[in-house]
């Protein structure tokens, strides 16, 4: 019998076949023809082609599964997001933020081109994000695009991912307590997290009870997979990780696992996942069961 701990090969198949289709999906969206700035978008392919897990499109199109949702739509938005994503990562690898010269295993984007080139192709994957959720392909129903723009503006803006990338960096200079060590990774990872799943409630026009269910799982599964980022950073290795390992005790990061240690993060992680599974137990008929048993994913993950 599998260990609990360990992702079953359904989670695995369902996982690998997402990336491959949400892969097609981003090589189509990036295009490149012979345009004098062709350049900028070589940049962009390398940053957002180059082997990422696609946690994030596998949430939203596993969430809109729950929904009936069309699973074109629900690529295209998870495919979308993936484009932010891979924009945030390319901007944490700066020398102004982490400085980090490995990502996905390959040098990181201003290591490959330069710093104008990272700067400017993420900027344009990030307003690509966008331009893909307002084209009328990804839902018919305008409200439903609007409010996929509305929540996803605010969960990477400053109230979400880029505020919370605002704390990290302070958190490297200031002590900071448990209680703003958890808002630090809530914004900065939780909440695109959340959008994800929730996304797919938006699409499907869920009831707000199921629509808040799935924050729900998002929320915790988020400050669970942060947390294993954490602990792979030190315990991981650059091989299976694709970066380089120990950077955030040299950068002096306010984590879970340097505030409470190795043992302690690892039982917040396992808790957490109790608790986001228990979040999905409003849905019937098994509707709930991958995203459920994501959670041993996130646990068990060494990538
Ligand atoms: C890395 O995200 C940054 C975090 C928010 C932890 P992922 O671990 O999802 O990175 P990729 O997309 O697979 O490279
Ligand atoms: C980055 O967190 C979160 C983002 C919003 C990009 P980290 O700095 O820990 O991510 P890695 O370890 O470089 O992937
Ligand atoms: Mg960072
Ligand atoms: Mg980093
Ligand atoms: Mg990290």
């Amino acid at each position: 019998m599998p260990s609990p701990r360990q992702a079953s090969p359904e989670l695995q198949q369902a996982m690998n076949e997402c990336r491959e289709q949400v892969n097609r999906t981003l090589d189509n969206l990036l295009a490149v023809e012979d345009w004098a700035e062709a350049s900028l978008f070589e940049a962009m392919r390398y940053g957002v082609l180059n082997g990422g897990k696609r946690l994030r499109p596998f949430l939203v199109v596993q969430g809109a599964k729950i929904f009936g949702v069309d699973e074109y739509r629900a690529r295209r938005v998870g495919a979308a997001v993936e484009l932010l994503h891979s924009y945030s990562l390319i901007h944490d690898d700066l020398p102004a933020m982490d400085n980090a010269d490995m990502r996905r295993g390959k040098a990181s984007l201003h290591k490959k081109y330069d710093e104008a080139a990272a700067i400017l192709a993420g900027d344009a994957l990030l307003t690509m994000t966008f331009e893909i959720l307002s084209d009328r392909e990804t839902h018919e129903d305008p409200r439903v695009r609007v409010e996929l723009v509305k929540e996803l503006a605010s969960a990477a803006g400053g109230h979400g991912m880029v505020g919370g990338q605002m704390l990290d960096l302070i958190g490297e200079r200031e002590e900071f307590d448990i209680g703003t060590i958890s808002r630090l990774q809530r914004l900065k990872t939780g909440k695109l997290i959340m959008f994800c799943c929730e996304a797919g409630a938006i699409l499907g026009k869920a009831n707000p009870a199921h629509r808040q269910a799935l924050r729900n799982y998002a929320h915790d599964l988020g400050m669970a997979f942060q947390l294993t980022d954490d602990l792979l950073d030190i315990e991981g290795s650059t091989e299976e990780i694709g970066k380089d390992v120990g950077q955030d005790e040299r950068a002096g990061k306010a984590t879970f696992v340097s505030a409470m240690g190795i043992e302690a993060a690892k039982m917040r992680a396992e808790m957490l996942c109790a608790q986001a599974r228990a979040h999905l137990k409003i849905f019937d008929g098994g509707r709930g069961d991958i995203l459920k048993e994501l959670t041993n994913y996130v646990l068990a993950r060494r990538v």
